[in-house]
């Protein structure tokens, strides 16, 4: 069956009515589009665990922060049917902005879901200011747009991750989250939409970003649990281009910043964020004791 494009919430609506109306179970896979191996994996989830799939396609200018690449952000939707109708996905939903936020000139009439201050304050959100609020938002917009059962996020974007789950949990939302895998290139390289902005030498520099956390697990495995230690593991395995936004340590269930003082006795996630030639890069990896 071919996927279709549908680009009207009404249109969407009606036919998610329909599909509830023969109590088939929905899941969703929101994205920004530019559809890689990272998003098929998330897409081929979805159609394992529903009935009906819809993957959205919107590039959220909510989200974005002043000088971000929201302009340059590539839109490759004609690519993106043809990786999402060979994961199995029913429709993808690609509506516009004017679509999605009528009123985005007048943005501080806008209703925003905004997540806890103090897990915003760490790692992607303290660089980007609003951008959680800009994901929690338009997250929300999708959800009371396609009403799933289920949604499929990455745990690339695991703090993403972590503030969708409890999103969903302080607001009640009745959809499943489901975790999936991060996916890597067979170098190591984590998968993302902006590795194409890369230079061969940006991505042999931005190869050293997984290097340095695999290097950074490895040691931990072989009983390295002192924090600081582990982040020197990091730090010298890093390429002199990798411009180092973060490199921290937070506990996997409660996100909350482990110093680098500590030692290490539950299971933590070590995350980076990076620019390699301009371009921002994140990758993590969970420490499991
Ligand atoms: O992870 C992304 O691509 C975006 O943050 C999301 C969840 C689709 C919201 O715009």
């Amino acid at each position: 069956m071919s996927t279709v494009v549908i680009n009207k919430i009404d249109e969407l609506r009606d036919i998610i009515k329909n599909v509830k109306l023969q109590n088939k179970s929905v899941a969703l896979v929101p994205t920004m589009g530019c559809l890689h191996g990272g998003h098929k994996s998330l897409m081929e989830k979805a159609c394992s665990i529903a009935d009906f799939t819809v993957v959205s396609v919107f590039v959220n200018p909510i989200q974005f922060c002043p000088g971000e690449d929201y302009d340059q952000y590539p839109r490759t939707l004609d690519a993106d049917k043809l990786v999402a109708e060979s994961a199995g996905i029913d429709v993808i939903f690609a509506p516009s902005v004017n679509e999605m936020y009528p009123n985005l000139n007048k943005f501080s009439d806008l209703t925003m879901v905004a997540p806890p201050y103090e897990l915003t304050d760490i790692m992607c959100g303290k660089s980007r200011v609003g951008h959680f609020d800009g994901v929690e938002t338009v997250v929300t917009k999708l959800f009371n747009i396609v009403q799933p059962d289920k949604a499929c996020f990455g745990m690339k974007d695991i703090q993403q991750l972590f503030l969708i789950k409890k999103m969903v949990a302080d607001l009640n939302f009745p959809i499943e989250i489901i975790p999936c895998p991060l996916v890597r290139e067979e170098s190591g390289l984590a998968l993302s939409s902006r590795n194409k902005y890369l230079s061969d030498s940006d991505k042999t520099s931005a190869l050293t970003i997984s290097k340095a956390l695999f290097a950074i697990r490895d040691s931990f495995k072989l009983g390295i649990k002192d924090v600081k230690k582990l982040f020197d593991v990091g730090l010298t395995n890093l390429d002199k281009n990798v411009e180092l936004e973060y490199l921290e340590f937070v506990c996997e269930d409660s996100f909350k910043k482990i110093d680098s003082s500590d030692t290490i006795t539950k299971n933590v996630i070590c995350a980076i964020a990076a620019r390699v030639g301009g371009v921002r890069l994140i990758d993590n990896v969970i420490l499991e004791v």
